[in-house]
């Protein structure tokens, strides 16, 4: 009965509670403003790119790259939206097709749905590549019309994958169509994709390229003003509290979903404390709690010898914060392996992970000079040792080694 009362305090807390949110919804990833402020020129220019389209005329293939969120996927929908509309408006013959590259998985499946956008379904699996080609040329063919079609996340395509024929086979396809024509609007996060391309398939496909800068943050908190107004209550969110969000989202690298994901979080966090105004304060345990887990979440899913590196690079730190070298944490690496009967990998395999762990900001490695007698890497947790334990203490494999006491360190200690 207490738990009962206790959570009908919660509910009635909450009810009677001052409202924050008018709605939150507006500030979801995948709502898509009326308005996009600092993109006019970007929009300006993709629409003058697929306008003549509107009058049957074959349009260049377009590349837009440009880091996360600098509005590379609300410019794009936005665009073809407004063009779809137009199309209509004036019986124009043109389809449209948006593909996530990351979400569909594969190339089948991204093939799957461009045949779906032309009115042909095809089974999930089964069919060979080449024959679903076939059909999907045979289907624009007969269908009269134009198709343009939206690879979002392209590089997902082909990095992941069997090879990059399907982009090969997609920005060679107006050969075999005769009287309608595809166009590809490619779009990548991945500065370094295009180096990942054969040249053929990237020269096609960036007949044209829009490049999105990351926002400053002036920009930053117009963006936020403008979703703000439609998703608080008038009143809710203090003046301040937007310019940080919008300055810290700048810092970071000018990201606009990172903006919003702090003024979520921000507003709901003042929900749930009863305060009726969105502060600075909000905002700042927002940015600790969107870190936090997001540290969670990498922490979590990394490969087993990876957590085991991370693991033996936190003993390390407990037994020497100032920093340890590649070779002493190989050699806790090993000792932690044996310790839980798994094959420890090489020690060049051990290198590459911890570069990657480096990339993803998890440990710090920096090279350093022994003079005469070579170089090595300095290794330090890029993490706090808290989230380390907080998040690995339940872990079935990183939590059992958290407090382990290796025996090779207890060797390397000087006798007192
Ligand atoms: N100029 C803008 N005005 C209003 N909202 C914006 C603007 N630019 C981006 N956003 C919003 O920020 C979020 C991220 O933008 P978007 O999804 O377009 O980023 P992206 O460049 O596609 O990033 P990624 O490379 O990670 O896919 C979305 O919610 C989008 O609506
Ligand atoms: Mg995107």
């Amino acid at each position: 009965l207490g738990e009962s009362n206790a959570l009908d305090g919660v509910f009635d807390k909450f009810l009677s509670g001052v409202k924050i949110f008018l709605n939150r919804n507006v500030l979801r990833h995948d709502y898509i403003p009326d308005n996009l402020p600092h993109r006019g020129e970007h929009i300006h220019r993709l629409g003058g790119i697929l306008a003549p389209s509107l009058s049957g005329s074959k349009v260049s293939n377009v590349f837009i790259y440009g880091k996360t969120g600098t509005g590379k996927t609300a410019v794009a929908k936005f665009v073809l939206d407004r063009l779809e509309h137009k199309a209509k408006e004036v019986g124009a013959p043109i389809k449209i097709c948006y593909v996530n590259c990351r979400f569909a998985g594969t190339n089948y499946r991204v093939l799957a749905d461009l045949c779906r956008s032309v009115g042909m379904d095809i089974p999930f699996t089964g069919l060979a590549t080449g024959e679903v080609l076939d059909r999907f040329r045979n289907a624009l063919n007969s269908g009269h019309s134009m198709l343009l079609v939206v690879l979002d996340e392209i590089d997902a395509l082909v990095k992941r994958q069997e090879d990059d024929s399907l982009l090969y086979e997609l920005t060679r396809i107006n050969e075999r169509l005769h009287g309608v024509w595809v166009g590809l609007i490619g779009i990548s996060n991945d500065l370094h994709f295009k180096e990942f391309l054969d040249p053929r398939v990237l020269s096609c496909l960036s007949e044209e390229e829009v490049v999105f800068k990351p926002y400053l943050a002036d920009e930053l908190y117009d963006i936020l003003l403008d979703r703000a107004k439609k998703a608080f209550v008038d009143g809710a969110l203090s003046d301040s509290a937007l310019r940080l969000s919008a300055a810290l989202a700048a810092g970071e690298h000018g990201d606009a979903r990172r903006a919003l994901d702090l003024l979520r979080v921000a507003g709901e966090l003042a929900e749930r404390e009863g305060d009726n105004v969105v502060t600075e304060e909000h905002v700042r345990l927002a940015q600790q709690k969107i870190e936090h887990d997001r540290v969670s979440e990498v922490l979590r899913s990394l490969p087993l010898h990876s957590k085991i590196v991370l693991v033996g690079s936190y003993i390390l730190n407990n037994h020497s914060p100032q920093g340890s070298v590649t070779g002493d944490l190989y050699e806790v690496y090993q000792e932690l392996c044996r310790v839980i009967n798994i094959e420890p990998l090489t020690q060049r395999r051990i290198s590459g992970l911890i570069n990657e762990l480096d990339v993803m900001g998890i440990l710090n490695a920096r090279v350093v000079s022994f003079g005469r007698y070579g170089r090595t890497k300095k290794i330090r947790l890029g993490v706090s040792a808290k989230d380390i334990i907080q998040i690995y203490s339940e872990d079935s494999v990183a939590g059992p080694l958290i407090g382990y006491v290796p025996k090779c360190l207890q060797k390397h200690r000087s006798p007192a």
